[in-house]
């Protein structure tokens, strides 16, 4: 196993590479069919040989799962399926002496409806304080029969849902994820104390969930179509509640990462402010498809919309919620998108791995932090789910015709030849996986060096010990159309490959990775990227 990495003492999240650990699916430690703490903390030397510099972890809390764990009962404690917060605290510690920083998940927009909050609010009835927490309101129409306003759902569907006094409540998610309403004082107070709750237990950072979705339009007004500002899409106050987190993680040198979909760079570039969060997800390179022209230009606007505010910029292929990169880059339409995601979709999963390795070398040699979904590294391709096993509810409430993410969240498979490709369960687990499964076990591809873990793992080294990485800027260089071709400080050369026609190379002293074999002229074929010395 490779030596711990060292913990660095810089400004880390400013070019870390970090792991998103989906517990539910990353290894099952008692065996009972659920991923759980036990099995991430005997794979911390996977992740630590793997060369990553934190993990993210998706929602632990009780959580009735309605959603993935994105309906917390309890944020200050761990569901049980995946073990105790005793354990948590260990393995927190346990990855810090391993070189790796934990990340928590918080989710400020709404909470379960088994939250404590929202049940007294159940029980407490109309114009009561309980309520005041949540977006209660009487219906439209003579007798209340109408939802409040027209609000479209972040998962199709209905807003707002009628309980048996007639009032209503709104959750732009589904009916057990009530909205909290952060008008109300109390709301910011829980969410301050939660903060220090988890950084006190020494969390390094916070990922924040539907991050520019808290604040609502106070009149609940309809929605219009091009009228702004969006009545519960990026409102003004949040800023304000950002910079008050801010204050509190400073206190304790943590960091946020923020899940904030907007397509509008200098709005999103507001929530990165000195003040405000240090980094957020990039989903407009998530959402690019695969073609040379497309990813210059997201990469350029990233770069631009980043600089004024100083902070670092993101670059995220995929995580729980996306199609898989595999899967996505085999198909026709190589973007990103909710609305188009449909069952039987055409996928040429060997020219899909083929531009995965391809963009895993562009992703990692960008400025800025990496972020690296679990089971990427092997290259896992989206799964196809049995009808009747699907768990997640955006497939339900698109009437069945999204086949969800679950796709996306497929137990891992560690060993080939163990049950259920060593993921630990000793029965079925809680969602199966595809046949041929076992071929992306990690021991298939370990000491493979053509496989997809060990370009991972060599990329991971080059990066780690290569300051150009770290702190030098990208240049472009001149390159034909559908190629591209960039330098990181005097010596990184990255050139991606996306036209029919084999590349020239420029001069270089090295070639330090290629994520496949150049031709015999030495010509970088369709598809594949390289990392030069020059
Ligand atoms: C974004 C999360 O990534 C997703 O999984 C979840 O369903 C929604 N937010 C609601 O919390």
């Amino acid at each position: 196993m490779a030596a711990p990495l060292p913990v660095r003492t810089d400004d880390w999240w400013r070019s870390a590479v970090i792991y998103q650990v989906y517990p539910r699916s990353f290894a099952d430690g008692d065996g009972d069919g659920t991923g759980d703490l036990a099995g991430v903390r005997s794979r911390l030397p996977y992740l630590a040989e793997l060369g990553v510099e934190a993990i993210w972890f998706t929602p632990w809390y009780v959580s009735p799962l309605v959603d993935g764990g994105y309906d917390v009962a309890d944020y200050r404690t761990i569901d049980p399926a995946f073990g105790t917060l005793a354990e948590a605290e260990k393995l927190i510690a346990e990855a810090r002496q391993s070189g790796i920083r934990v990340i928590v998940d918080i989710v400020p927009n709404h909470v379960s409806d088994q939250h404590a909050w929202f049940r007294a609010a159940l029980e407490a009835g109309p114009g009561s304080p309980e309520r005041e927490l949540f977006h209660f309101r009487p219906g439209r129409g003579e007798d209340g029969e109408l939802p409040p306003n027209d609000w479209p759902s972040q998962f199709s569907g209905r807003t707002w849902t009628r309980v048996a006094d007639g009032e209503w409540y709104l959750h732009l998610f589904t009916p057990e994820q009530p909205d909290l309403n952060w008008a109300h004082p109390a709301v910011r107070r829980e969410h301050e104390e939660i903060l220090r709750f988890w950084f006190e237990r020494g969390v390094a950072g916070v990922r924040i969930d539907s991050a520019a979705l808290l604040a609502k339009d106070p009149a609940l007004a309809d929605f219009v179509e091009g009228v702004d500002p969006h009545p519960y899409i990026d409102q003004d106050e949040l800023h304000d509640i950002y910079r008050s987190w801010r204050a509190i993680a400073d206190e304790y040198q943590g960091v946020f990462v923020g899940e904030v979909w907007l397509p509008d760079s200098e709005r999103f570039a507001r929530y990165l402010r000195p003040d405000e969060l240090h980094t957020a997800f990039n989903f407009n390179f998530l959402a690019c498809p695969w073609r040379a022209d497309r990813l210059r230009r997201t990469i350029d606007d990233t770069l631009a919309e980043h600089a004024p505010v100083g902070a670092p910029a993101t670059w995220v292929l995929c995580n729980h919620d996306v199609t898989r990169t595999v899967t996505r880059y085999g198909r026709q339409d190589t973007g990103f998108d909710f609305a188009t995601k449909a069952f039987g979709t055409p996928t040429d999963l060997a020219l899909g791995e083929r531009r995965a390795r391809a963009a895993a070398l562009l992703t990692l040699a960008l400025p800025g932090a990496a972020y690296l979904y679990q089971g990427e590294e092997l290259g896992l391709p989206e799964a196809d789910v049995p009808l009747d096993r699907i768990q997640d509810p955006m497939h339900f409430r698109s009437g069945g015709s999204d086949p969800g993410r679950d796709g996306c969240r497929v137990p891992l498979p560690w060993t080939a030849d163990a049950p259920y490709s060593g993921f630990g369960s000793r029965g079925e687990p809680w969602l199966p996986q595809p046949e041929g499964w076992e071929a992306y076990a990690v021991d298939r591809q370990d000491g493979d060096p053509g496989s997809m873990l060990s370009l991972y793992r060599e990329a991971l080294r080059l990066r780690r010990t290569t300051a150009a990485f770290r702190s030098e800027p990208l240049t472009w260089l001149p390159s034909a159309e559908g190629v591209l071709a960039f330098r990181r400080g005097t010596g990184l050369v990255c050139v991606v490959n996306l036209a029919a026609e084999p590349a020239e190379l420029p001069a270089h002293t090295e070639v330090l990775l290629a994520a496949g074999p150049l031709d015999d002229r030495g010509r970088l074929p369709q598809d594949t990227a390289v990392w030069l010395l020059a």
